[in-house]
């Protein structure tokens, strides 16, 4: 099998923890480190969670590296109304024992994608602030990395941020700019497909079944599942509460999933800009669907996925995950 090696630029956050439990479960993904950026909760808090989720996945031995706190220009927002104080919902983990690298986040990933040029993909689900500063700092990353997947933007879907915006973009548009017009390789997840993923209570039943078919759902069986009920269950409820959704949009681990899954999704080559005035299309992503702007297209967007085998993969890789991570 021919393994993807991958940086994960995240801001954990429920549903990068769920990507980085993706990764961990599936053989085709070599996980090489991970980084943290400023987001849903303070990068310290994140950084804590990235290396305790990937203690929880028995994969303590992944490093992580800490990174930019806040964007290029704005402040930092967390989303402690999605994510909860911590960045994991009800889910309380054991604090790591590992260390984040002394290395800050962006001179990691440089590092790391300069020295396998044409090897690294590089999944970002936070904030582009750490990867516009590699590119900034080191142009030749873009010629270097293999791909360039990203969770954000919302196009024909009406955003999670006022006016129209979507979270990571939203946080530091500028980093999203410099990262859409470096030329990279890049592909981009937005909101269109990322909020038809939705994980529902349903699923951790199914879950909970496939890892002990006897057992009553009270005795929770593994850590592992335990940790996804709980987390998830504080964004179903915020899901339900603030956008009327049953379920809840695990955005980042359908980006991961499109490392060795890429024909999840049907993308469309197009050119897309981010509007970085501070008037009502504020932070919004747009692209030029019908050829009007002579641009030529500048990212891969993805606007349809295949829901059902996606869910099915993410509980099938979840429960392969629980069951060695049981023993
Ligand atoms: O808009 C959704 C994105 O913002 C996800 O990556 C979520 O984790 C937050 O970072
Ligand atoms: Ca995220």
């Amino acid at each position: 099998m021919n393994r993807s090696k991958v940086l994960l630029d995240c801001d954990p956050g429920i549903d990068d923890a769920l990507a980085i439990l993706l990764a961990c479960a599936s053989p085709e993904i070599d996980l090489v480190g991970v980084t943290t950026v400023g987001g849903n909760s303070l990068v310290e808090t994140e950084t804590r969670n990235a290396l305790a989720v990937l203690a929880l996945a028995g994969r303590a031995d992944v490093p992580v590296a800490q990174g930019c706190a806040r964007g290029l220009i704005k402040d930092l927002t967390p989303a402690t109304d999605t994510h909860g104080l911590g960045g994991l919902g009800y889910a309380t983990l054991p604090p790591p024992r590992a260390e984040p690298l002394a290395q800050h986040a962006v001179d990691f990933l440089i590092e790391i994608i300069l020295a396998q040029p044409g090897e690294i993909t590089l999944v970002a689900t936070g904030p582009l602030t750490n990867v516009a500063l590699a590119v900034r700092k080191a142009p030749r990353v873009v010629g270097a990395v293999k791909r360039c997947i990203v969770m954000g933007g919302a196009f024909r879907h009406e955003g999670n941020m006022p006016p129209r915006g979507e979270y990571n973009v939203w946080c530091d548009p500028h980093a999203a700019h410099i990262v859409f017009h470096a030329g990279l390789p890049l592909t981009l997840v937005p909101l269109d497909v990322t909020y038809r993923c939705l994980f529902r209570e349903q699923h951790v039943q199914r879950l909970a079944s496939r890892i002990s078919p006897h057992s009553p759902l009270a005795d929770f069986p593994s850590p592992l599942l335990t940790f996804i009920a709980d987390a998830t269950r504080f964004y179903i409820e915020y899901h339900r509460a603030a956008q009327n959704i049953e379920g809840c949009a695990i955005n980042d681990a359908l980006t991961m999933a499109l490392v060795f899954a890429p024909d999840l999704v049907t993308t469309q080559a197009l050119y897309v800009d981010v509007e970085l005035g501070d008037g009502p299309g504020h932070a919004g992503t747009y692209a030029d669907f019908w050829k009007l702007t002579g641009k030529p297209p500048n990212m891969h967007v993805a606007l349809e996925v295949d829901v059902e085998r996606f869910m099915h993969l993410f509980v099938e890789r979840m429960a392969g995950l629980a069951a060695r991570t049981m023993m």
